[in-house]
């Protein structure tokens, strides 16, 4: 469908410049794994402690997927949920991206694999891949699409299996990160082009490859042939993360025309809970306006910001017309943020 078909969808009338078309959220779902492993899993092969990380990183339990159950597995039940929540048809898609960096195979795509399972038979599909900060480009690249004209409806996914490319005897690494998908559905729809409008109203992506050394995996199709290891300088990334994160929420409410003072919900990436209380303190927003789930998902890397959007909005505490700013960072160094209006 053309840009001016989702424009002039609308009964209200406007004039030339209140066309533009904004990607609003008409859905949203989210699937875990059922196996739950709580920290104290991890002291019988581990020099750990359930203290060190509850204190260290906020993280007190997290899902695993069974070992027949794959990245694809996942995002399909995600994106079943978001369809059943926005009430549409598969059919109705007009493309998929899944935000992933531990999909089934090296190729096909996540995306492909989803579509054909979920039978959106008219929808283009395929991954991108920006480790922790992927659902956040995922989005802004549905974004780009839909304001383009190049698609109305696309279903968004982060979906993640973070446990295969686990080092199980590395306890700065292992005890942090967990499994699972979460998916929305952006659909074009008329805007006035104001703050008020519902959708995405800015997007803020950053890359710095210089860092690479700092969070990386130890593996891959052209280098190793194999899957490979996660391997990471947890307080270095931290140090970047507070202050990387706290500048590109920033400059997403800038480009938006808005300030921290405008925010209902911060819904960052769910790392660790003092890099997230850290963010917060820099935008002088109290923890009361900021989405959690960090406590019983750990990090699920792409899946961890749909997978607080929607345990949010299932909560309730998401409403229809809230401005929520949503910020990642992850490997590459990649980070970036969304303002959008609910
Ligand atoms: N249990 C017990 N001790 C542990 C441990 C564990 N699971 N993991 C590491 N330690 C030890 C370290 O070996 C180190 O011991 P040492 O002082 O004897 O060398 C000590 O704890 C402190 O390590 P450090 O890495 O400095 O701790 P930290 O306060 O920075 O916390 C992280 C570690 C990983 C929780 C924290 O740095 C972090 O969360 N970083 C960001 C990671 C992240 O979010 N990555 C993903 C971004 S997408």
């Amino acid at each position: 469908m053309t840009d001016s078909t989702v424009a002039g969808a609308s009964d209200a009338p406007r004039d030339a410049t209140s066309k533009i078309t904004r990607a609003v959220v008409i859905g949203v779902g989210h699937y875990l794994p059922e196996n739950v492993v709580e920290n104290d899993a991890f002291t019988k092969t581990l020099d750990t402690s359930d203290e060190w990380i509850r204190t260290r990183s906020g993280i007190e339990r997290r899902h695993f997927a069974a070992k027949d159950e794959y990245t694809s597995d996942l995002a399909t039940k995600a994106a079943e949920a978001a369809l059943a929540n926005a009430g549409i048809d598969a059919e109705s898609l007009d493309a998929i991206i899944v935000a992933t960096s531990t999909p089934d195979f090296t190729f096909p795509s996540v995306g492909t694999m989803v579509q054909a399972r979920i039978g959106a038979l008219k929808a283009y599909a395929f991954d991108v891949q920006a480790v922790c900060a992927g659902f956040v480009y995922a989005l802004a690249n549905a974004n780009a699409l839909i304001v383009s004209g190049q698609a109305r409806r696309i279903l968004v996914i982060g979906a993640e299996t973070f446990s295969r490319i686990m080092d199980w005897t590395d306890r700065g690494t292992c005890v942090l990160f967990g499994d699972g998908a979460g998916a929305l559905i952006l659909e074009g729809q008329p805007g006035t082009g104001g703050t008020e409008d519902r959708g995405i109203l800015s997007t803020d992506l950053n890359a710095d490859g210089r860092h690479r050394e700092l969070l990386f995996v130890d593996g891959g199709v052209s280098t190793t042939g194999t899957a490979g290891y996660l391997r990471m300088q947890g307080n270095q990334v931290f140090r970047h993360a507070v202050e990387k994160l706290a500048q590109t929420a920033e400059a997403a409410l800038t480009k938006a025309g808005l300030s921290a003072s405008d925010v209902d919900w911060i819904v960052p990436h769910q790392a660790n809970i003092r890099i997230i209380q850290g963010t917060a303190r820099k935008l002088d927003l109290p923890m009361e306006r900021v989405i959690v789930t960090v406590q019983d998902h750990g990090n699920t890397s792409a899946a961890s910001i749909p997978l607080a959007l929607s345990v949010g909005a299932a909560e309730g505490k998401l409403k229809q017309g809230d401005l929520i700013v949503t910020e990642a960072i992850g490997g590459g160094l990649a980070w970036g943020a969304i303002a959008l209006r609910w």
